[in-house]
Formats: C-alpha cells, structure tokens, sequence
C-alpha cells in the first residue's frame, strides 16, 4: 500500500504543480481547486505513503531484532485496515473542503479519533512485541520507531484539542498566539518524529543489513537518539519567527533548531560510515544507492534547515519557495529514498525471494528519481531567493521595485523545471510499483513457508 499510496500522493502532487503554471487547470470544479488538492498531496504523501512504510517496516524490524512473532496479530491487522480507512475519510473530507485549516492536522474531529485509537493499537502491537522479545537487549532500530509512535500519540492528541459544532465543523481547543505555538510544535515534531526518527529507524536495519556490515558505532547510535529526541522538541518556534509569538520563544527555536545540526549529522555519519570498507559496492547495488544517497538528502537538508531558522536567513526564505525547495530536498531526497531502498530490500524477502524482479528496473529509477530531485530542488532554491530579493527590493524613496506580479511571472520558468523533475521522480515510482507487481507475481508468500507461529524467525 506504500507503493500504491505513493503513486497517488505524488500524482496529486504534480496535479498542482501544473495548477502553479496554470491555475485554469482545475476546470472550475470546487473539489479540484489547489486550496483542497494541496492538503490532500501532503496528507497522501507523508501519513498515507509515509505512514504505511513506517507500519510495514517496523513490524519486519521489531520481529526480526526480537526473535519472536508480533504481539496481538488481529491487533496488528487492525490497525492496517484502521489506517486505510484513515486515509479513505481523509481523502474524500479533503476534497470536499472539511479543514480544520491547521496545516498536516486538517482533518476533522471524528477522523482525528479514529487516528488516535489506531495509534494507540499500534503502540500496544509494538510495544508488547519488545516486551515479549527473545533478545537480551533491544536494537536501535526500535528505540527510532518507539519515540516516533509515543512523540506522534502525544502530538495528535494535544495538538487536535478542538471543540465539535457539528459532526464535519470542529474549533480549536487553543487561541491566537497560544493556537499558532501548539500547532508548529505539533508540525515541526511532526517531521521530527514522523518524518525523520521512524525513517532513521528503517536507515538503522536496512543500510546496515544491505552493506552486509554491522553499524559503523552503536555508542555514536545512542547519542544520536537521545540528542535528536531532545532536541527537536524546542524547535518548532523557527516557524513562527517575526509573528507575534514572544521573542525569546522564537530565539530559543533558532537557537535549538541550530544544535540540531549536530545530532542530525551524527545520525548522517553513522550511516554513511557504515559503508566502509565496502564502498565498491556502491557501484553495482542499486538498493545502496537508494540508501546511501538518502543518507546525503537528509545531511543537505538537515544543515538547510538550521540555516533557514537563523532570523536574518529566514526574513529572506519564509513565504518563497526556497522553503518548498527544502521541505522537498527532505521529502523526495532522505523520506522517499530511504522508503524506496528499504522496500526494495522487504518486497522479494516477502515473497520468498533473494531479489527483485528486474535489478535493472531498480537501477534506471534510483536514476530518473535523483535527476528529478536535482531538477525539482535546484529550480526552488533559485526562485526562493529570487523571490525574497525581489520583494525586499526597494528604491531610495521607499516604494517597491517589483510589483508582486512580477515575481510570479519570474518564477514561471522554475515552475516548469519543477514539474518535469516532478514527473521524473513520479516516472521512476511507477516503474517499482510494475518491478513490485511483477516480483510478487513470481514470488511466494514467506508466510506460506512459514505456517506456524512459533517457527524461528531469523534476525
Ligand atoms: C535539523 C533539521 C531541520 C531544521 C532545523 C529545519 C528547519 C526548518 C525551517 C527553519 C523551516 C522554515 C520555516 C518557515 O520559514 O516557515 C522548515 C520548513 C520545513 N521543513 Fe525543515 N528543518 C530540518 C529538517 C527537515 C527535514 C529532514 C524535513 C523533511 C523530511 C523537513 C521538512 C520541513 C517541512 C515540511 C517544512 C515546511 C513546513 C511548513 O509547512 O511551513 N525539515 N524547516
Ligand atoms: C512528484 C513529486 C512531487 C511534486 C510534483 C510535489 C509538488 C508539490 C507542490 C506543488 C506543493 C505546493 C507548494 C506550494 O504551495 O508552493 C507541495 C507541497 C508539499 N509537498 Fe510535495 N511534491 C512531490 C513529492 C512530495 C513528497 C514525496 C513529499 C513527502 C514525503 C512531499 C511533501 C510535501 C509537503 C510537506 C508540502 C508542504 C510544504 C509547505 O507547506 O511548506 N511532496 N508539493
């Protein structure tokens, strides 16, 4: 369902692209137009292919690092059919304009329990599986996937505090200054928990797993988790600088959000390093690729980020695209590469074979996909900057240089780059969706070789 999710979230995502170049595209229908279409990409993209990844992959992992099958099955199949449901109401709400207009937290109040006892479940199947587990300790992997399920239940639960009018209109339990604080505490945490510690934890089996090597420093493992679950949590001022949120609040995100560069990087090193001594490999394993240059996106955008919560940095990025250039660096670059390599790794091993169908496949869309990256990034940091010098440019007497047009009109170019690297990268995922189909077809059920529950399970 990741792969398939996938496909959607991204086409939604070039349906509105195109909507960027021209805005008629929306035929004058209320659930095509971009206000509706673009919370549906996020939402499709992050919570339903993202989260789908982070389910399938952290019950493969907390099974295979504990030796034991995974507690409560029927709980566990629960909260697959829970999610897909999850992202059948969030997609039809969506598009039929029920918001809370909090952005990543829009969907309305039932959806948010349904979501909430879904989380809950999932906790309960992952947690009572390290608790039943037949190894002595518990691998880092877990501890990834462990604070993202306990950060996530924290922050959907505070952050959708709101209070029902009807059964689709619902108001925020918070106000003004107060509202704004909670929700990018809730959104920021939301790439630091969901978006970067349970991807870390899919960085922390399958990379070393693929190199064939054990992680390059387990202790270097350990401080990156407690420095980055520490951290993160005071970051999200960074999203707010220059509004009316204290300024010492927006000067202590800035100063968190600067730190973080460390524990990020730390992370960085101790996946790429993990590669050494192996490093030829790299020339003809196209699931290392993936891998390795996932590591290389989240490094890029992980000393992006801190860059563009400094106050003067971000007086000249917030509201121009260089922020979407870096929202996409991380998303397209370390979220769907390290996504992409781990499935690569998980689809033939579930269906009882060694390797995917077509390796060739693998290798032209690691390829079109990090062109399509190149593409997309580059064009919206120029047009970002482009954009924040053109209306900061004043003449001598005080009146703008530009009209706001003009810098619309000046960005059209990059809008066209984007949308072919777009295109590329949503090319490439159909090509794993036709590899995966054609793997599974040729494939047999692990579980068909594997009858009972106490069969051994090899880590
Ligand atoms: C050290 C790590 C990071 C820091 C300090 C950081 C910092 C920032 C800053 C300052 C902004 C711009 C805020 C604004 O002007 O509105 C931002 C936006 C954003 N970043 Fe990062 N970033 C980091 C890593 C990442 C990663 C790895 C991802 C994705 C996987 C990511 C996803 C986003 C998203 C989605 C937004 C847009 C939020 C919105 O909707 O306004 N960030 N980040
Ligand atoms: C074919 C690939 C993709 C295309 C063409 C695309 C396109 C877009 C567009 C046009 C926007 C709106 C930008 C704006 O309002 O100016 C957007 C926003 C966003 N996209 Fe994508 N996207 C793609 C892939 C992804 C992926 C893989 C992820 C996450 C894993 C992602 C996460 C986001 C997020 C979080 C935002 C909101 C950013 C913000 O508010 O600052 N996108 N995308």
């Amino acid at each position: 369902m990741a792969v398939i999710w996938g496909i959607v979230g991204l086409l939604v995502g070039l349906v509105i692209s195109v909507q960027l170049l021209w805005p008629a595209f929306n035929f004058d229908l209320p659930w095509l137009t971009y206000g509706r279409l673009r919370p549906l990409h996020t939402n499709a993209i992050i919570f339903a292919f993202g989260g789908c990844a982070l389910f399938g992959t952290s019950y493969y992992i907390v099974q295979r690092t504990c030796q034991t099958r995974l507690f409560a099955s029927g709980l566990a199949s629960f909260t697959f059919w829970g999610w897909q449901l999850v992202i059948l109401l969030a997609a039809l709400s969506l598009i039929m304009g029920f918001t809370t207009g909090k952005e990543y937290a829009e969907l309305e109040w039932p959806i948010d329990l349904l979501i909430a006892v879904v989380w809950v479940s999932y906790a309960v199947v992952f947690f009572g599986t390290l608790a039943i587990r037949r190894t002595p300790h518990i691998y880092v992997a877990n501890w990834f996937y462990g604070a993202m399920i306990i950060a996530i239940a924290v922050l959907h639960i505070f952050n959708s505090v709101e209070i029902p009018v009807t059964f689709f209109k619902s108001y925020s339990a918070y106000a003004g200054v107060h509202d704004a604080m909670v929700q990018w505490w809730y959104g920021h945490n939301a790439v630091g928990f969901f978006l970067t510690a349970g991807f870390l934890g899919m960085m922390y089996y399958f990379v070393p797993k693929q190199a064939g090597r054990p992680i390059y420093s387990y202790r270097l493992s350990i401080v990156h988790f407690w420095a980055l679950i520490f951290i993160y949590m005071w970051a999200g001022p960074h999203h707010l600088l220059y509004t009316a949120l204290p300024d010492w609040a927006q000067t202590l995100g800035m100063l968190f959000s600067v730190i973080l560069l460390a524990p990020s990087w730390g992370g960085m090193i101790n996946g790429i390093m993990t590669l050494s001594g192996a490093w030829h490999r790299l020339r003809e394993d196209p699931i290392l690729k993936f891998l390795i240059v996932a590591l290389s996106f989240y490094g890029m955008s992980t000393f992006e980020g801190p860059a563009l919560s400094i106050k003067t940095i971000n007086a000249l990025s917030h509201y121009t695209d260089w922020t979407i250039g870096h929202v996409h660096s991380g998303a397209l670059g370390w979220v769907g590469f390290i996504t992409m390599g781990s499935l690569y790794y998980l689809i033939p091993r579930l269906y009882g074979r060694t390797e995917m169908w077509s390796v060739k496949l693998v290798n032209i869309h690691f390829w079109i996909a990090t062109i399509g990256i190149v593409l997309y990034v580059a064009a919206l940091w120029i047009a970002g900057v482009m954009q924040g010098l053109m209306w900061r440019a004043v003449h001598e007497d005080g009146t703008l240089v530009y009209t706001f047009v003009e810098g619309v009109k000046a960005s059209y170019p990059f809008y066209v780059i984007r949308l072919v690297g777009g295109l590329l990268y949503f090319l490439g995922m159909l090509l794993m969706f036709y590899n995966m189909l054609k793997t599974i077809g040729q494939g047999k059920s692990v579980d068909a070789a594997v009858p009972t529950a106490t069969a051994p399970a090899h880590a």
